[in-house]
């Protein structure tokens, strides 16, 4: 009795590995058969928002988002499928990950702190800190075989997307391919991009007070007129000239005096330098947007400060010395209530809207 049970159930297990070999061999997927009408979604610049430029090699269309964001929020992406873009880019903190310095699936800490990806599609000088990238179709490619990050491979990753239950249909759908084969890692990255780029804020307090809406208390107004030079009776904060609307950076690489330091090869970051190989450049990192700057704590490349009073003190302070800081950092006299005037002003920047619709749109 017992021994026929086993052979029966060993029949069973020959039976249903024998089912598998069978369906792993199955035809590949008809991808031709699927309909193929991509949906064209220029991005919609707001008012007063520099133009993109005109010849775009990866347009935008709703199926290529609608891949880009599956794969920007899929732990597929990790090697042990524990981590996405999205880990370390969460829409409820504006984009970052709210840690001073990013860990990535072995738990080791990289040396920078997460940028937001707010409007990225309005930069052009370079991405990461040091804007060693050009694109973002570029930047995409790198997190997932990064080892402090997503340490896959992306042999082995497009081999999964190759033969997932639903990655195909989605490549079919946003680009057209045929065959399974045809997928790579590029396609993964130009979704991922057009993904980023529709993560676009206009709509804080600061945009519907400039857009005659609303209007400021008169701390947040103190506050403006202290971040951009704009008063006889108010001191200076100088903050404008580097963090200019409407993106409220220039997108310059300079250095805000955080770090002394007494030559320009003492810097424990070079920033700007270690790509440049300039050592005018050492010292220098991107001056980061101050959109949603309350939500994208702790501050700097290195996240050094935890609050917004923390960068205030900083800057009123006059910074510290180094060859390359910039000689708009200097005391700035002010006294306790315009530091607090000038934080008003800087939460006048946080777009809501924007953050409750990236969350809802996010996919797990
Ligand atoms: C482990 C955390 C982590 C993961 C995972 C991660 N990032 Fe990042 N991201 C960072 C850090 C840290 C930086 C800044 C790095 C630097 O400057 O060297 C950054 C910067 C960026 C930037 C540059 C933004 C700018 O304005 O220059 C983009 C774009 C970006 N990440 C997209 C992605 C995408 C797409 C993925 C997934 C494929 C991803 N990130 C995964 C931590 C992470
Ligand atoms: C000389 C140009 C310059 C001036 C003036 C300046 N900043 Fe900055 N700011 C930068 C740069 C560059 C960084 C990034 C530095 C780094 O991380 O090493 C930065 C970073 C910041 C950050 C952190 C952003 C983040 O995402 O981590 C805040 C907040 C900030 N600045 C606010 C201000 C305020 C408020 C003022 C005026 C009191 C001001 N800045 C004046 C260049 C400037």
């Amino acid at each position: 009795m017992i021994r026929n049970l086993l052979v029966s159930t060993l029949l069973i297990f020959i039976i249903a590995a024998g089912c598998k070999e069978v369906s792993s061999f199955q035809e590949p997927l008809d991808l031709s058969q699927i309909a193929y009408h991509p949906n064209p979604v220029p991005i919609k610049v707001p008012k007063g928002f520099p133009q993109l430029p005109l010849v775009n090699k990866n347009p935008q269309t709703e199926e290529g988002i609608a891949l880009g964001r599956k794969l920007f929020h899929d732990p597929i992406l990790s090697a042990d499928s524990t981590m996405s873009c999205a880990s370390c880019h969460f829409a409820h903190l504006a984009m970052t990950d709210g840690k001073a310095l990013s860990k990535g699936i072995d738990q080791k800490e990289g040396l920078r702190s997460a940028m937001s990806l707010v409007n990225v599609a309005f930069y052009n000088e370079g991405f990461f800190w040091d804007g060693r990238v050009k694109s973002l179709e570029e930047q995409a490619l790198l997190p997932v075989e990064d080892s402090i990050e997503l340490h896959n491979s992306w042999d082995q990753l497009v081999d999964k997307l190759r033969t997932h239950p639903e990655y195909p249909v989605y490549f079919r759908k946003a680009f057209g391919i045929d065959s399974v084969a045809q997928i790579d890692k590029y396609m993964a990255a130009n979704a991922m991009a057009q993904f980023e780029k529709t993560l676009i804020s206009a709509n804080s307090r600061y945009d519907q007070i400039e857009r005659g809406e609303e209007e400021y208390t008169p701390d947040e107004k103190a506050g403006y007129e202290i971040f951009f030079d704009d008063s006889k009776e108010l001191p200076d904060g100088e903050c404008g000239h580097c963090h200019n609307v409407p993106l409220m950076t220039t997108n310059e690489f300079l250095n805000n005096g955080i770090t002394y330091a007494e030559k320009a090869s003492d810097f424990p970051d070079l920033g700007r330098g270690g790509f440049t190989g300039s050592q005018f450049d050492n010292g220098k990192f991107r001056v980061p947007s101050l959109r949603n700057i309350a939500l994208t704590a702790p501050y700097m490349h290195d996240g050094r400060f935890k609050t917004l009073e923390e960068v205030v003190d900083h800057y009123a302070s006059g910074g510290h010395y180094s060859p390359s800081v910039s000689p708009l950092i200097k005391p700035l006299n002010l006294d306790e209530t315009q530091k607090r005037q000038l934080i008003a002003f800087l939460n006048t920047l946080t777009d809501l809207k924007f953050v409750q619709e990236t969350q809802q749109s996010e996919v797990y």
